[in-house]
């Protein structure tokens, strides 16, 4: 049921904060995070040496969300693998390593695939996921459900947000678990986690820019996204919802790499989106992003920036500027993610399209 939504893809965007908050419910206890992994004790997150996260899609960029999260936090190397990448060779694997699968249906075949070679190989396995029951959680050592509710239409929304929450509570737990973290440190992001849902409600209240420039961009061909450090995922998730429901082409890129390739793309008229990190948490990074929203600019570039309330610097360099309130860089992706899902939305719908059933895609892919 579309309870009055013109899609359940409308909906479930508009779910976001929910999802959020139940992802994080019974999860926070006062100052601090309480997780209960299971066979995942803390004896042997203490003597992990590594972290590969498998996972498919939106869910492997989530994926790297939580890379940049548990590496500064818990300071354990973190790589993420595409989950038919990592299971067509031969990756390193001991009982040291922990495999965290990631899946919103708990059913992708090339995942679950990955975590059996995983197991296989004496590694230990987590499943963050979304479905209750499903094989995945049932073939991993733990599971952390993220309580994102149904998702159906085709494109993933609300269960990225959840996903990334699912992975900053793990990265907590196990920062903490280690001693890599003080008590201090983890009641700030606590306390930034518990705003995020009234946070959404904000971002979500202020959609009319983002239609309007859909709806203007409708004939568009060609999209791209830059981003940095945690802002990198987010620009390559909203390179794939465009291309997915849209059929307009978008790349994502990383700000740095745009130098070594992607600037030869850039010709007057070219519409590129930029995630741009905070400038009182990141001024290093985010002076490197308004260097790159300078150099496309200087090439004719039309430039949207997604950036925090507040951010004048980017003023001068963007064409539109989309805002989101201010929080902590490693929760920066769930906030910026939103406005980029709602313009795939827009532009798809703005172009006629049906947004829940895009061409040649299923929710859940369970062949190979
Ligand atoms: C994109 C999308 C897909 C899925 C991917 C993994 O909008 O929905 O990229 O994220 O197929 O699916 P799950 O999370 O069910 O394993």
């Amino acid at each position: 049921d579309k309870g009055g939504w013109t899609s359940f893809m409308a909906k479930e965007v508009s779910e976001g904060p929910e999802a959020v908050a139940n992802t994080l419910r019974g999860r926070l206890v006062d100052d601090s995070v309480a997780l209960e992994l299971g066979a995942l004790d803390d004896a042997v997150l203490r003597d992990l040496d590594r972290i590969v996260i498998v996972a498919c899609g939106t869910a492997a960029y989530s994926g790297l969300v939580g890379k940049y999260a548990i590496e500064t936090w818990a300071r354990i190397p973190v790589e993420v693998d595409l989950a038919h990448e990592f299971r067509y060779r031969d990756p390193v694997l001991t009982p040291r390593t922990l495999v965290i699968s990631i899946s919103q249906s708990g059913e992708t075949m090339d995942t679950k695939m990955a975590v059996q070679h995983a197991r296989a190989q004496g590694a230990r396995t987590l499943s963050i996921c979304n479905t209750q029951g499903s094989t995945i959680p049932r073939e991993s050592d733990a599971v952390l459900y993220t309580h994102a509710g149904p998702e159906v239409a085709v494109a993933s929304t609300k269960a990225f947000l959840a996903q990334v929450i699912g992975q900053l509570l793990f990265g907590l737990h196990l920062a903490k678990v280690r001693g890599t973290i003080d008590d201090a440190a983890i009641a700030e992001v606590v306390g930034e986690l518990r705003e995020l849902p009234d946070e959404l409600r904000q971002v979500l209240a202020e959609q009319d820019p983002i239609k309007e420039l859909a709806h203007w961009m409708s004939d568009t061909r060609s999209v791209l996204f830059l981003g940095r450090n945690v802002g990198y995922p987010v620009a390559l998730e909203g390179a794939l919802k465009l291309k997915e429901i849209s059929y307009i082409h978008a790349e994502g890129f990383a700000g740095g790499e745009l130098k070594h390739g992607p600037i030869a793309l850039i010709e007057p008229g070219q519409v590129v989106f930029v995630v741009v990190p905070s400038p009182r948490h990141e001024p290093l990074l985010h002076s490197k992003i308004v260097s790159n929203i300078q150099e496309i600019r200087a090439r004719g570039a039309r430039v949207i920036v997604v950036a925090e309330a507040g951010d004048a610097a980017v003023l001068p360099y963007a064409d539109i500027v989309l805002r989101v309130p201010l929080t902590l860089p490693m929760l920066e992706p769930v906030l910026q993610v939103v406005p980029l899902h709602i313009f795939a939305l827009e532009l798809a719908t703005a172009k006629g399209l049906d947004v829940d059933q895009p061409r040649n895609l299923a929710k859940s892919v369970t062949v190979e």
